[in-house]
């Protein structure tokens, strides 16, 4: 029995799934999460969902499914160094983990899945801001998001409000390992993909190879190191808070007009590097000294978001730069306090 405020959330321990988790439950939905924790933390993930310590490449997270009507799949490898240097294991969790994650969700019978696509599909790209047309993948990152992209249209195609999903080549011809019975072909299955940008905000990664920029200025400053700027510092990016991301979350839930889309998700207004240092040392009330290293490769100049296909849903990023900029100062301040961040 499908229950409509049910929610699994991929990469619930992690930065935006925890942040996700947390205003879902607040606004009355039930949350599952699954995370293998790679990446993110078992603390992070709030109390109320349940969760399930699990990798997404596995076929026992397929029960897991049931009777949920919506499915925000954000588990990742999303450090574009960690990327570069492994690019194996990037496509076997960002695009098998993800095609298995699609295939759960399909055998159980999901309403719809709503997935995490990124600027990065963009990084070739140099028209500003960014419309969603301008799929310009480079680094093997980027190009992971690019092969989950053609596996929703793929399953759009057999499987989405308008397919003969009863002759799909799939269910036609299972393999002789394909269980029939978990096999659901009556309801569609719907898509929204989302372009985040720079997302932000409290319980952001900070112990990743390379940290988050914000993250990683507010840590060196906070403990009176200098900050690293790879590159001259004029690179360019379009931030957006993560509450505002999650405004968005909840309009996928709830409006249909979502349904088969992509959107480009950040703020349409960018900051260099050396912007943001200076804004944060400024509100940190410090001076700042910055060591200059080599640029990191696979990383775009600029990003700008085009985010009219996102406005005319009635979606507006709402928070400004510095409001958000105090709320990931605090929590970051507070993990320090508390002897997590060494
Ligand atoms: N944060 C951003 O600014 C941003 C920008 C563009 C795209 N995205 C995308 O949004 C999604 C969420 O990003 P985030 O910043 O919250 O990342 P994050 O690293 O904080 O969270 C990802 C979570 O996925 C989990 N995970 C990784 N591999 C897994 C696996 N094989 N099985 C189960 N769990 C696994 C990690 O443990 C982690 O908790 C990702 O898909 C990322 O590519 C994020």
């Amino acid at each position: 029995m499908k229950d409509s405020r049910k929610v699994l959330i991929t990469g619930v321990a992690g930065f935006i799934g925890s942040n996700l988790a947390s205003r879902l439950l607040a606004e009355g939905y039930g949350v599952l999460g699954i995370d293998n924790l790679a990446y993110g933390l078992r603390e992070n993930v709030p109390d109320g969902v349940e969760f399930h310590r699990v990798d997404i490449r596995y076929k026992e997270i397929y029960s897991l499914f049931e009777g949920v009507n919506t499915v925000f799949h954000l588990a990742a490898k999303n450090c574009i160094a960690d990327c570069q240097a492994d690019p194996v294991e990037t496509a076997e969790i960002n695009v098998a983990g993800t095609v298995n994650i699609f295939e759960a969700a399909r055998r159980a019978g999901v309403r719809k899945i709503v997935y995490a696509e990124s600027s990065a599909l963009y990084e070739g790209s140099d028209i500003y801001p960014t419309p969603e047309s301008e799929v310009r993948p480079e680094s093997f990152y980027a190009v992971s998001k690019l092969a989950s992209m053609y596996f929703a249209e793929a399953y759009k195609r057999y499987f989405g409000s308008s397919s003969p999903r009863h002759s799909s080549p799939i269910t036609d011809h299972p393999s002789p390992t394909t269980d029939h019975s978990s096999l659901v072909t009556n309801h569609p299955l719907h898509f929204t993909a989302l372009r985040y940008f720079c997302v932000y905000g409290p319980v952001q990664d900070y112990r990743r190879t390379i940290h988050p920029v914000m993250s990683a200025f507010i840590i060196k400053l906070l403990k009176g190191e200098q900050p690293t700027i790879y590159g001259t510092g004029e690179k360019r990016r379009d931030f957006v808070y993560v509450d505002d991301v999650n405004d968005f979350h909840l309009l996928c839930i709830k409006d249909d007009r979502t349904n088969g889309k992509t959107f480009n998700i950040g703020s349409g207004i960018s900051y260099s590097v050396k912007e943001i240092l200076g804004m944060i040392a400024r509100m940190l009330a410090v001076t700042p000294n910055p060591v200059y290293k080599d640029d990191l490769p696979g990383e775009a100049q600029v990003t700008l978001a085009d985010i009219t296909q996102a406005r005319a849903l009635g979606w507006e990023p709402k928070t400004p730069l510095e409001s958000g900029l105090e709320k990931a100062i605090e929590y970051i301040r507070e993990e320090m306090a508390a002897g997590r961040i060494p």
